[in-house]
């Protein structure tokens, strides 16, 4: 397994809006705008910096790798300085051990995620449910991951479905993942001796003040359940008891100050030896429990 240390240099768009999103500063973004020639490596730091890019140095270093050119890197600059995220303008994200398509029909998928990943790992499972699975990312890693174990993988996304497809099939795990739409539990059967979800936890009061890449790049849907941020875990939380195997464990992503409110959640409904783990900032991220044996 590999280490989430090495990680932590990377950029984290959602925990980026978490902290209240970060301020484009005029005049970066007219300028980028009106981009119509060649640039230095030195002037796209500037370019990105102005527009207030968060990490303007990293970025242009990885649009200068995954650009065709001169005018391509340009192109890509002006995307990124009108706030566009990376993986959208380069089509793909790394994941896990991954390289995941990523389109803007699914959520960009985030380094915090892999705190999620990394305990699921911990111990061994054979069928595998992943709720809301957008690109697949979590699904695809853990089925990359365990080459015997199966899974679904769900989302309420026709357009989400088929980007997870095709991560499944890039990634060689197509056979042994089953990827039907559906609100959360209303087309999933059977039982799981692992159930995985990162549904979407913004509150809709919170939408306003997300970072310009989440807010107007990534899906709505994905983001906000447009109540309390905590509609997701309670459509969860109804079924999740009947769908997991006696000993089976249950993990959600959380925002950082959603823990309490999910143990109560998931407490009610029947599991226990609940507990949250932090991501790789230190924070809230993950919250574990287990059906009863
Ligand atoms: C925060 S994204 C997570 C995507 C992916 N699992 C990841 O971690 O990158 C939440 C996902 O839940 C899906 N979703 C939202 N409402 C849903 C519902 N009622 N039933 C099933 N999936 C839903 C969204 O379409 C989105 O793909």
């Amino acid at each position: 397994m590999r280490s989430l240390r090495r990680r932590r240099r990377r950029s984290s768009p959602r925990a980026g809006c978490e902290a209240g999103g970060f301020r484009a500063r005029e005049p970066g973004p007219e300028i980028a705008r009106n981009l119509r020639r060649a640039v230095t490596r030195s002037e796209a730091v500037a370019l990105l910096r102005a527009a207030g890019v968060p990490d303007p140095l990293g970025d242009t270093a990885r649009l200068e790798r995954g650009s065709d050119g001169a005018d391509a890197f340009a192109e890509a600059i002006r995307r990124r300085a009108a706030r566009e995220p990376v993986s959208h303008i380069l089509g793909f994200r790394e994941f896990w051990n991954g390289r995941f398509r990523v389109t803007p029909a699914v959520l960009d998928p985030r380094p915090e995620t892999e705190t999620l990943v990394a305990l699921a790992l911990e111990e061994p499972f054979a069928r595998v449910l992943d709720l809301g699975t957008g690109s697949g990312a979590i699904i695809v890693s853990l089925l990359a991951e365990r080459p015997e174990a199966t899974g679904v993988g769900t989302d309420i996304s026709p357009e989400a479905v088929l980007v997870a497809g095709e991560n499944a099939a890039a990634l060689g795990v197509a056979d042994r993942l089953i990827l039907p739409l559906s609100d959360w539990w209303a087309d999933v059967g059977g039982r799981y001796d692992l159930i995985v979800s990162n549904p979407p936890y913004i509150a809709a009061s919170e939408m306003a003040a997300l970072a310009p890449e989440v807010r107007d790049h990534e899906p709505r849907g994905a983001l906000t359940d447009e109540g309390d941020g905590l509609g997701a875990y309670r459509a969860i939380a109804e079924a999740v008891f009947a769908h997991l195997e006696p000993g089976g464990r249950l993990l959600l992503e959380i925002g950082p100050t959603q823990a309490r409110s999910v143990a109560a959640l998931v407490s009610e409904a029947g599991l226990i030896e609940i507990a949250v783990h932090p991501d790789i900032d230190g924070r809230d991220r993950v919250l574990a429990a287990r059906r009863p044996a």
